[in-house]
């Protein structure tokens, strides 16, 4: 087995449609092709667009993955691909064109939950990170502050017991009138504004470390109709705002603690949400502060990619752990079982 393999990466668990290739953790090339913007005119991911989307740009976006990366295929050492949890039609392309691919050159395949894609992301930001570590983990499926204790072994400290932060600013962007995917849409509405909005305490349970999105998004969502109700002037950029500061700082001061609590001195963060400029700019100055080291990958390794995916099958290569032909897509994957 080589130290520094080169592997092939592989994503489509929902619209975006990766393929990037490493050798070690060194990024070699980062491709992508989205049909986000298909998907804008329905609100939504529409599944069976999603996949054709797949189908119609796989082939393409590993060969420009390979080129760009100035590799063949037969110097690669592996091909990890996402399996779940994800869109099944989706996640299907994704993995029958990466075994395919495995078969043909003789390598092993790799298959990656996307969870662990998000968590590995870190390790391309900083070739020296080694767990432990704490995560902050924010998507649109899962929001939780983790330890890592080693690559392939995390504790949950504490999350959130109902939405996801990607999915809370999804919602609320729905309601101020903002397009899908929501985050990026808020983030940038939420520069023009003031959190003066009150919004509800976030805190739950007796541990300090679980938190709840459901009542802010529904503050958030009272808070416009009872305006537009009564006919009351109000401004979306301050909802945003209040909605935004709300939903992060919760994440930066519970990842801090967690820091605190555990005694490790770096700190890590993936999944979408992670992308934003005010979490980002939180967490740096929070970091600093406690004198924690701040790993923070780029903003386009916090969103769905392939980098992150081979960076996960880097460290399932490492400890050889190999997939089976008969590796099947799984929709969805308990955070538990990722973990
Ligand atoms: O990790 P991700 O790309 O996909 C998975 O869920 O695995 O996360 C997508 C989520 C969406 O809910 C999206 O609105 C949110 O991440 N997101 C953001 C930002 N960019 C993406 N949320 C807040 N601010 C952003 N800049
Ligand atoms: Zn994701």
């Amino acid at each position: 087995m080589k130290q520094n393999p080169l592997i092939l990466g592989i994503e489509s668990s929902c619209d975006e449609t990766a393929a990037a290739v490493i050798r070690g953790r060194e990024l070699l090339s980062d491709e992508i092709a989205s049909s986000a913007a298909t998907q804008a005119k329905y609100g939504g991911v529409v599944p069976e667009i999603a996949s054709r989307a797949h189908a119609e740009a796989v082939d393409e976006v590993v060969a420009r993955a390979l080129q760009s990366a100035n590799v063949q295929k037969e110097e690669l050492d592996a091909v990890a691909v996402t399996y779940g949890a994800g869109l099944l039609g989706a996640l299907l392309v994704g993995l029958s064109f990466a075994k395919g691919f495995a078969y043909g050159l003789n390598i092993p395949l790799i298959g990656v939950d996307h969870i662990r894609g998000h968590l590995a992301a870190a390790y391309l930001e900083d070739i020296t990170l080694e767990p432990p570590f704490i995560t902050l983990l924010a998507s649109g499926g899962h929001t939780a502050i983790l330890y890592a204790e080693r690559a392939d072994k995390f504790r949950v400290l504490g999350g959130t017991l109902d939405d996801a932060a990607g999915e809370a600013f999804d919602k609320v962007a729905r309601v101020l009138g903002l397009p899908y995917p929501g985050g990026p849409h808020v983030e940038a509405l939420a520069r023009e504004g003031c959190p003066v909005v009150p919004m509800p305490k976030m805190l739950k349970g007796m541990g300090g470390y679980d938190f709840s999105y459901s009542g802010l998004k529904t503050a958030v969502i009272n808070y416009v109709h009872t305006r537009e109700q009564k006919g009351e002037p109000w401004s979306r950029a301050d909802a945003a705002a209040s909605f935004q500061s709300a939903a992060l700082d919760i994440l930066v001061q519970k990842t801090i603690e967690g820091a605190h609590e555990t005694g490790a001195k770096v700190v890590t963060a993936g999944g979408g949400v992670a992308a934003n400029g005010y979490l980002r700019e939180k967490l740096t100055k929070a970091c600093e502060e406690a004198g924690l080291k701040l790993v923070l990958p780029v903003k386009k390794h916090c969103t769905d990619n392939a980098a992150m995916i081979a960076s996960e099958g880097l460290v399932q290569y490492r400890l050889g752990h190999f997939s089976p032909m008969s590796l099947n897509a799984e929709a969805s994957i308990p955070l538990r079982h990722s973990l």
